[in-house]
């Protein structure tokens, strides 16, 4: 079996509810239900006995030694942090404590763990930490994509909060010879996505009538993947991944901000067209994101040429699919909605010029 950390957040119920459905070996999931863990995401496994789903903290460490002792998974496959940028700025500290210590507590339980595998047992264990491009900070409109070398310089707390706990991945490969496997991938989009983000944010609020908040100029760049590309890519790298090595993941879709937002403006006035109008008229410039990064690409070539891996999603088809995903689960987005997100959208916008989202 496998154990899964952050399965109840966004990228990682997709990742358990894919693994299932290709796949008999269970999922040991462990969370802790923070404002992004959400047991919705994973319904379809209510019934499921290859779903085993712990509630509690990564940084636990004799809940974390006891499930490797009681479960003995071949692979630790570790999404859990803290992952909003918005946050990271109002709050930093829960992204030390979970991103950073969090992480750290989690290689330290995997390396007693590993230590008393069989040798066969040991050569096959792995560690995947799930990171993200923000570690390599911004790009000029100009500059090439992201590899796995180019220099980190993470300039967010979130992004320098993830970079640090690559590096403590990297050096428990090299002083410990854990076999570690570290995936830096783009910005993702699909189903289960919590609505703090961008792409669920603006079709959750156009529904609603209210503002979408474009921060800036909205030329701000992101380079789109669909979570099932993303999934399909962690899975990858795990079978046949090099320890020690780095895997930029990414979907070779580059896009302003102002793009996406009247591309899902366009896709809502065809599937659920407003009385009189466009969705386009609730476009809402406000203040900016201290520090905001200009661009982010990936260069996703090195996965290709090792792995044979590359996006099966183009971003029109996985918009379509995600924009009808929230239509027919309007139920989720009430549920997610309820309690404190509405503490957080009156935080983070309330105090912005001109905004009503
Ligand atoms: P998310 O915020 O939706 O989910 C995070 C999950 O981790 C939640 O279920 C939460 O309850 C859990 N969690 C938080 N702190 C925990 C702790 N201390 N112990 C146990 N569980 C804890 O995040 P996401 O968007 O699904 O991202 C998953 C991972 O992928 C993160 O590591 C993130 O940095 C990385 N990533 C995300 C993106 C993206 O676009 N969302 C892109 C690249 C990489
Ligand atoms: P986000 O989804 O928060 O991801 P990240 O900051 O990790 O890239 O934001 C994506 C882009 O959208 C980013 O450039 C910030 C911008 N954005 C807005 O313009 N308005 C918003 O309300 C939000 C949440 C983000």
């Amino acid at each position: 079996m496998i154990l899964v950390t952050g399965g109840a957040g966004f990228i990682g119920s997709n990742f358990v509810l894919d693994w299932l459905a290709g796949s008999d070996e269970p999922v040991v999931n462990l969370d802790k239900l923070t404002y992004a863990g959400n047991l919705n995401n994973l319904l379809l496994l209510r019934q499921d006995s290859r779903h085993i789903f712990v509630k509690g903290d990564i940084g636990d460490t004799t809940l974390v030694a006891g499930l490797l002792n009681r479960h003995r998974p071949r692979a630790i496959v570790h999404f859990a942090a803290e992952s909003h940028v918005d946050r990271s700025i109002l709050g930093p500290g829960e992204f030390i404590t979970t991103n950073v210590n969090g992480t750290f507590s989690l290689l330290e339980a995997a390396r007693a763990y590993q230590r008393d595998l069989s040798d066969a047992e040991q050569a096959g264990f792995r560690f995947l930490h799930v990171s993200t491009d923000e570690v390599y900070g911004s790009l000029g409109p100009d500059d090439a994509p992201f590899s796995e070398t180019t220099a980190y310089a993470p300039n967010s707390p979130y992004s320098a909060s993830k970079a640090a706990s690559d590096h403590l991945v990297r050096a428990y490969h090299h002083t410990y010879g854990l076999p570690t496997l570290t995936t830096n991938c783009s910005n993702n989009y699909g189903p289960y996505h919590f609505p703090e983000k961008l792409i669920p944010l603006v079709i959750t609020n156009a529904l609603a009538g209210k503002d979408l908040p474009i921060y800036g100029d909205g030329q701000n760049v992101r380079d789109w993947l669909y979570v099932g590309d993303h999934c399909a890519a962690i899975r990858r790298v795990l079978l046949d991944g090099r320890p020690g090595e780095t895997y930029n993941i990414g979907g070779w879709n580059e896009k302003t901000n102002l793009d996406v937002v009247h591309t899902l403006c366009d896709i809502l006035d065809r599937l659920a067209p407003k009385a009189a109008g466009s969705y386009c008229d609730q476009l809402k410039f406000v203040k900016d994101r201290p520090g905001h990064d200009r661009r982010y690409a990936i260069d996703a070539r090195k996965i290709e040429r090792e792995l044979g891996w590359k996006p099966a999603e183009t971003f029109e088809s996985g918009i379509q699919k995600t924009v009808r995903w929230y239509l027919d689960h309007q139920e989720w987005v009430r549920d997610v909605q309820s309690g404190d997100y509405m503490k957080w959208v009156e935080q983070n916008y309330g105090q912005r010029e001109g905004s009503r989202a």
